[in-house]
């Protein structure tokens, strides 16, 4: 490799880092993460879909709120630590403590004998009634009435036990969300989903064609607790809190609080489709708009840096070169972007011991997956630059780098427009993905925002709107962009 060559990739390679580096801060931002907690603070572990125990505040400012929260608050007021909160699936909760990335866990949790093997659980500080959530018509009212019916559950949870416990039940189906129920249960795909009481109540309440029916109360149950990590010295510090707020009546109250008429049936909301069940959601999904705009960014920057280093690999003749953006184009073509996204994010802390935020690990794994697509793309259109204008360059005395910088790469970009702005418009949608791991991007406040209302239409068609106009947004941006460049020559 000549000199000159050598220098373009040094040069890209440190606009890469420099990028990376620089936008670090910005990520952690916006991301849910779980950094390392300074002394006296206690991350906990929650799944924010199941009010009124847990849901983010979307009306407000996006804090998750609950009756699991404000006992939370009190028993760590009372002992003197400093409370942080940390959002995941409810699948996942177990896994994240014993990785270390919470300290306990409160989630509307049950202390099963099953969950006592991998966790200490506190004592407990309310028992929950199970009830057979379906449609008004079916109206299934005991264990027995459900055999032969498809039964829902929330995926992990006590319930899928309870669902599992129907003789010949024909399916049982399994399901990461409460609101994720709601909608298999209207679209008949699922018969009868087993809930909680509280929340079967609210669940009821914002769907008028649903009725719920409570099933005996169990006899082995253990009822709520707080877990925490196998030989916590926390348990003690923790129960005496609860006992203390039995006696002095706090419990009472924040039951009170949080379950004010769970008896008192509303009406329900009947229409399939009713737009003001967003009313007070918008803004807060609206900021969403800006996470899912970075992170596009973000991506496309690095996977344009990185595409174009890469497709001067693929240019260089240089054997070992060609070999290894080869190579990388065919693994990240070659896998799918979820799996590359999960692992990044999950395997970068088990190897490397670094926490990596969540919106970073997105970045990275958008940014690496688009390179190498893009160094596809860049590869072509520098070779469809008329062979004539290397020539020239190169019987003028241009360098080699100044030569590609300012005469070959802009006419191969200007070629390659449209197929970048089709890579864009792919990174912005497919940045739906990045909620898996926990990024408040437009599509888990989506999420969030369904667990709340327990109504899933509403929200997806209004987020399905929003994504569409930052693609027409982009589209539009990009015509203009081109046309000026037309007239330029
Ligand atoms: N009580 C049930 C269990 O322990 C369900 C809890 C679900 N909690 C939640 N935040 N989604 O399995």
């Amino acid at each position: 490799m000549n000199k000159h060559k050598l220098h373009v990739l040094y040069v890209s390679l440190l606009a890469m880092v420099l990028l990376i580096v620089s936008f670090g801060p910005a990520f952690s931002a916006f991301a849910e993460e779980v950094t390392p907690p300074p002394k006296k603070t206690l991350v906990m572990g929650t799944s924010p879909d199941f009010p009124p125990y847990e849901s983010v505040d979307a009306k407000n400012n996006g804090e998750i709120i609950g009756l699991d929260i404000d006992i939370a608050k009190y028993i760590l007021n009372e002992l003197g630590y400093e409370l942080k909160i940390a959002s995941m699936d409810f699948g996942g909760l177990i896994a994240a403590m014993q990785s270390g990335r919470v300290d306990f866990i409160m989630s509307g949790m049950s202390a099963t004998e099953e969950r006592k093997k991998s966790v200490d659980f506190s004592d407990p500080y309310y028992f929950a009634r199970n009830t057979i959530v379906s449609k008004k018509d079916s109206n299934y009212n005991s264990i027995e009435s459900l055999s032969g019916k498809i039964i829902g559950a929330q995926l992990g949870s006590v319930q899928e036990a309870v669902a599992y416990s129907v003789e010949d039940a024909a399916e049982v189906r399994k399901l990461n969300k409460i609101a994720d129920l709601i909608q298999e249960i209207n679209s008949n795909r699922v018969d009868a989903a087993i809930v909680e009481d509280a929340v079967a109540v609210e669940m009821t309440n914002a769907n008028g064609q649903l009725v719920m029916n409570f099933l005996p109360a169990e006899e082995n149950d253990n009822g709520y607790a707080i877990a925490f990590p196998k030989g916590s010295p926390y348990v003690a510090e923790f129960n005496a809190v609860i006992a203390q707020m039995q006696e002095n009546g706090k419990l009472d109250e924040l039951l009170l609080k949080w379950f004010p008429d769970a008896n008192a049936t509303t009406a329900g909301n009947n229409k399939f489709i009713d737009f003001s069940v967003l009313e007070g959601y918008v803004p807060y999904i609206m900021k969403g708009v800006g996470v899912t705009l970075l992170f596009t960014l973000v991506s496309a920057v690095l996977g344009f840096i990185l595409g174009s280093i890469l497709s001067l690999c693929k240019i260089s003749g240089i054997k070992p070169l060609e070999w290894f953006a080869t190579a990388y184009t065919s693994i990240f073509r070659g896998t799918p972007l979820l799996v590359q996204l999960m692992l990044i994010y999950y395997a970068t802390p088990q190897l490397t011991g670094y926490d990596i935020p969540a919106l970073l690990a997105a970045g990275l794994a958008f940014g690496l997956n688009s390179a190498a697509y893009l160094s596809e793309t860049i590869r072509a259109g520098i070779m469809a630059v008329d062979k004539g204008q290397r020539e020239a360059a190169i019987a003028l005395g241009i360098p080699y780098r100044k030569m590609m910088i300012s005469i070959i790469f802009p006419q191969a970009l200007r070629n390659i427009l449209p197929a970048l702005v089709n890579e864009c418009v792919a990174l912005i949608k497919e940045s739906s993905l990045v909620s898996v791991i926990g990024v408040t991007d437009l599509m888990r406040r989506a999420d969030f925002v369904r667990a709340s209302t327990f109504r899933s239409f509403e929200v997806l068609l209004l987020i399905a709107a929003i994504y569409y106009v930052l693609v027409l947004v982009l589209t539009s941006l990009a015509r203009m962009l081109e046309r000026r460049l037309r007239r330029s020559d």
